[in-house]
């Protein structure tokens, strides 16, 4: 357990994140800070007062003051503009550049010693613009967002299929959009690729669905984004970092040559532990998988020299 978590963004992610912190025990307090203060402390008090019912000790604060982020251990951003049906994240990424440009003002102030989660999109953007803002190192600030593709993927694997979602473990890499790359070679039920489980028809639509994977939740609510797994998704990352697990796990990360890409910031297969990303594992792509994961870095760095 670590002492202090803040959630920057109290929308339904910052609020579904704060709720599954709680829940799994992995701070002392949390930290939620939202643009209305009322509003905020509302979603902070209504969160705390389902302490008895999870049997938690935390201690939930809302605020609109960005200092009250001061001796966080991690600092997770979730602010900013949610996409509407039929936009694309990259839509949004204006409006959002210039919300996470005062956030970090604020992170570099107040948290300069914490570890940093992106989760607003587009998160491989906002994940490298935060990275080249605070100049810290890059195994301190990451982005949330293949954990997320990943969950997704392997949820379809259940559903088109009578796997448990217990034996399934799915990889997908890349951008957080139209092109990410999930990649059915390592993505296995039980340690068994499922190209060796399923026909390619099969595979192919599950991999269609995994991209559109967000599309579908926004087309089905229309009013919001998907909040309930992002916010699960995160979970993962800070309980490999407060727990010290080692995992590895999709996320995205600044590379420096690694997969033959730099000045990008991209998912890629990463060990998470109390030093955040502890090591960037390379994977032997082929021919078909190495030019998925070039298209997916293009279309970044054609966002990334927008900024
Ligand atoms: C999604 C949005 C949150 O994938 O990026 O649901």
């Amino acid at each position: 357990m670590v002492n202090k978590i803040s959630i920057i963004g109290a929308g339904r992610v910052g609020e579904s994140v704060a709720q599954i912190l709680a829940i799994k025990k992995l701070t002392e307090c949390i930290m939620l800070i939202g643009r209305n203060e009322q509003r905020t402390k509302g979603i902070a008090l209504d969160i705390q007062e389902t302490a008895s019912a999870h049997q938690f000790d935390a201690k939930l604060t809302g605020s609109n003051d960005i200092s009250n982020i001061k001796n966080s251990n991690i600092v997770i951003i979730t602010a900013g503009s949610p996409r509407k049906p039929g936009m694309d994240r990259a839509d949004v990424l204006a409006i959002n550049l210039k919300i996470i440009d005062q956030i970090m003002d604020g992170v570099i102030k107040y948290a300069p010693d914490a570890y940093v989660i992106v989760v607003s999109n587009p998160v491989d953007v906002l994940t490298y613009y935060a990275n080249q803002k605070s100049n810290w190192p890059r195994n301190r600030i990451m982005g949330q967002a293949g954990i997320l593709d990943s969950m997704r993927m392997s949820s379809f694997i259940a559903m088109e299929t009578d796997y448990s979602i217990n034996d399934i473990q799915a990889m997908v890499l890349g951008g957080h959009g139209d092109t990410m790359v999930p990649l059915p070679r390592f993505t296995t039920v039980s340690g068994i690729s499922i190209e060796h489980l399923l026909d390619r028809a099969t595979i192919d639509k599950i991999i269609q669905r995994t991209r559109d994977g967000g599309a579908e939740i926004l087309n089905l609510k229309q009013k919001s984004s998907a909040y309930d797994a992002p916010g699960a998704a995160v979970s993962i990352m800070v309980e490999a970092i407060v727990h010290n697990k080692h995992r590895l796990l999709p996320c995205i990360t600044m590379l420096e040559g690694e997969y033959g890409q730099s000045d990008i910031a991209i998912g890629v297969p990463v060990v998470l532990g109390k030093n955040g990303i502890e090591k960037i594992v390379e994977l032997d792509f082929n021919t078909e998988e190495q030019k998925a994961f070039d298209t997916s870095a293009q279309v970044i760095k054609g966002l990334i020299e927008e900024i």
